[in-house]
């Protein structure tokens, strides 16, 4: 179980209260909604979708891992109100590392300029110490969370974003209500017809991403989901801007070689370049 949730002795700490509110406290492996404790920017757009649950009385508990990675784990959460099956929705919760071991290799590429709200935290961030390991993955969670929004807002098929604290992220989760996450695209099976449709919904979400001149800076068949025959794109707390980041363009141009080589090794007519000159007219459009 993660430190973000109570562990029994935290939550058996006061027996006598464990005796009175035994229904009402969370117990292992969850933790009270950390929804009422965010801040209105920390939440995700409006208007709420009517699944998210807001209330004050909800618990969260962790029901297992969906993926450890090499700078975040994904988390399957619940979020439901005791006895309430009417108040009861499944999330991700994509949490970055501060621990040593996290790799830092995007960070020169994506984050030149970037800024910090104080000077303690910019002077702990040089220097690597804990508090700075700590505020550079929260930098990466509140990246990918006004990512996710802005992606939202455009209409583009992103997990909506439900809420950001510290270094843990709250989407929408791609998956069934068993638990299941929505396979990866690296991982179907598809037949020709199928992979030039999903081949089609990839160039469309680039295009969404490239009309007001983005690009999402690691496309790859891993991180895009295929849920319900919709292709869904994940991982994006280094979108770029194509145009004011100095790597903007070569950054689209692999976004285009990786999605178009994946897709050529199937046998699905495509052309990197093209898409390539396509999306930056867009882009400059
Ligand atoms: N919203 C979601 N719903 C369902 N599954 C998800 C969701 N977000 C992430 N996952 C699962 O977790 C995996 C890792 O997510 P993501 O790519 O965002 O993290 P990452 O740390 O960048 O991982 P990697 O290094 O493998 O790219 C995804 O491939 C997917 O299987
Ligand atoms: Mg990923």
């Amino acid at each position: 179980m993660s430190d973000h949730f109570a562990s029994s002795e935290a939550a058996s700490a006061d027996a006598s209260t464990d005796l009175f509110f035994a229904d009402a406290e969370p117990g292992d492996g969850q933790r009270w909604t950390t929804w009422p404790s965010v801040t209105p920017t920390e939440r995700g757009p409006q208007p709420w979708p009517a699944w998210v649950v807001t209330s004050a009385g909800a618990f969260d508990t962790e029901l297992g891992i969906l993926k450890t990675g090499k700078e975040a784990d994904v988390f399957l959460i619940e979020r439901a109100v005791p006895d309430d099956p009417t108040q009861r929705t499944l999330l991700a919760a994509k949490r970055y590392r501060s621990s040593e071991q996290r790799s830092f290799h995007r960070s020169a590429l994506y984050t030149e300029g970037r800024t910090t709200r104080n000077s303690r935290d910019t002077r702990a961030l040089a220097k690597k110490s804990v508090h700075g390991r700590e505020v550079a993955a929260a930098q990466w969670s509140f990246a990918e969370f006004e990512a996710l929004c802005r992606m939202w807002e455009l209409g583009a098929p992103v997990p909506y974003p439900v809420q950001v604290s510290g270094t843990e992220v709250l989407m929408e989760f791609l998956g069934d209500s068993a638990g299941r996450a929505a396979p990866r695209l690296a991982q179907l099976r598809s037949g020709r017809a199928e992979l030039t449709d999903h081949y089609e919904q990839v160039v469309d979400i680039m295009r969404v991403f490239a009309a007001p001149g983005f690009a999402h800076g690691d496309l790859s068949a891993y991180n895009l989901l295929v849920h319900e025959g919709r292709v869904r794109v994940i991982d994006l707390p280094q979108i770029v801007d194509i145009i004011a980041n100095p790597q903007g363009l070569d950054l689209l141009h692999r976004d285009c070689v990786n999605i178009c080589d994946w897709f050529t090794r199937r046998r699905v007519e495509c052309d990197a370049e093209e898409l390539f000159a396509e999306l930056v007219a867009a882009s400059f459009a």
